[in-house]
């Protein structure tokens, strides 16, 4: 008997010993709250959530996330737009224990990307729009790229816009089309929070790109990966040609003490006074100088 229920303990140990699983949250869209525990991806057991803002009841999860039919998140309403400021808590619970942890929301905003991406063609520029929530706290990175007619795209260019919710291309060239997406993050004045996934591309493609040429875009990755470098060893080839090379030789100097004095001679000429510092037995010339004595005004 006593065997059997050591037996039992024994096998139900390592489940009653079993950590907690840690909780992870994060802001969706300031809408809602998204906690997620995976416990290393080995979730055997359902818990039950409870959440709450400072100076709120405890909630009881509202909609619990699944993965294998074991509940591994939980999303809870948001509520007053302000609750990022203010602590947020939550408490796994099971079997009559529990575990609490105090979350920091503050930068942990994330935004659905901008929606509604829409674009307008000017008189000579295209304009792009989207639509985003508080459009005085958010911040909104544009980049795009042009697509020439045989799909060689050429790097994107990228611009972070305060408390704008449009983009202006001007000049638009004519045989391309144009690919463009924003995504959007709280700004450094609302306490920046990460960056929103990048919203889908909208892209615009020129009126008059049927009419051009199918190789506007081979044509000049030719000139730029094949012209360039030719055009560069042409030069060479000139310069090697037609300036004048002169290769001058210019003899070791030996050292002072190991030429005898004739042997300077052939070498080239060279100034005497120069050639007076070779010889083994020069000296510089004293330059006489004088002490100065200060003469006191009392003796004149
Ligand atoms: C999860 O459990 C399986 C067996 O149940 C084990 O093989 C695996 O190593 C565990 N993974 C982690 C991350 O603990
Ligand atoms: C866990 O909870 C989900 C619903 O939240 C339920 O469908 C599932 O059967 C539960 N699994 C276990 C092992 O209790
Ligand atoms: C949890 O505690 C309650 C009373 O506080 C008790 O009635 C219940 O049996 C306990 N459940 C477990 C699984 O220990
Ligand atoms: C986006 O466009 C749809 C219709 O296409 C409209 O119903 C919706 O209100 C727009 N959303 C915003 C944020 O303007």
């Amino acid at each position: 008997m006593l065997n059997k229920l050591l037996l039992v303990l024994w096998l139900a140990g390592p489940a009653f010993a079993k950590q907690f699983p840690d909780v992870d949250c994060v802001i969706l869209h300031l809408k809602t709250v998204r906690c997620t525990w995976n416990g290393h991806g080995n979730l055997t057991v359902n818990y039950t959530f409870h959440s709450w803002f400072h100076n709120e009841k405890a909630r009881a999860c509202e909609m619990y996330l699944t993965s294998n039919r074991i509940r591994n998140g939980c999303i809870q309403p948001y509520g007053d737009i302000s609750n990022r400021f203010t602590m947020f808590y939550t408490r796994l619970e099971r079997d009559n224990r529990t575990s609490p942890k105090r979350h920091d929301l503050v930068k942990k905003v994330k935004l659905n990307p901008p929606t509604n991406l829409t674009v307008q063609k000017g008189a000579d520029n295209v304009w792009f729009y989207w639509n985003q929530i508080l459009p005085s706290c958010v911040q909104n990175e544009v980049c795009y790229r042009t697509c020439y007619k045989n799909w060689d795209c050429f790097p994107q260019t990228c611009a972070v816009l305060h408390g704008k919710q449009n983009y202006c291309i001007n000049l638009p060239s004519d045989c391309s089309r144009y690919e463009l997406k924003v995504r959007s993050s709280l700004d450094e004045t609302c306490s920046a929070s990460d960056w929103s996934d990048w919203s889908d591309p909208v892209i615009w493609i020129s009126n008059n790109s049927t009419e051009c040429d199918q190789g506007t875009g081979s044509t000049f990755v030719i000139i730029v990966c094949v012209l360039a470098p030719v055009i560069l060893i042409l030069m060479v080839v000139l310069l090697l040609r037609y300036e004048r090379f002169r290769i001058i030789f210019i003899h070791v100097v030996p050292e002072q003490s190991l030429i005898p004095q004739d042997k300077i001679e052939p070498w080239l000429e060279i100034p005497k006074d120069l050639k007076q510092s070779f010889k083994a037995s020069y000296h510089d010339r004293a330059c006489p100088v004088q002490e100065y004595h200060h003469v006191s005004q009392g003796s004149v």
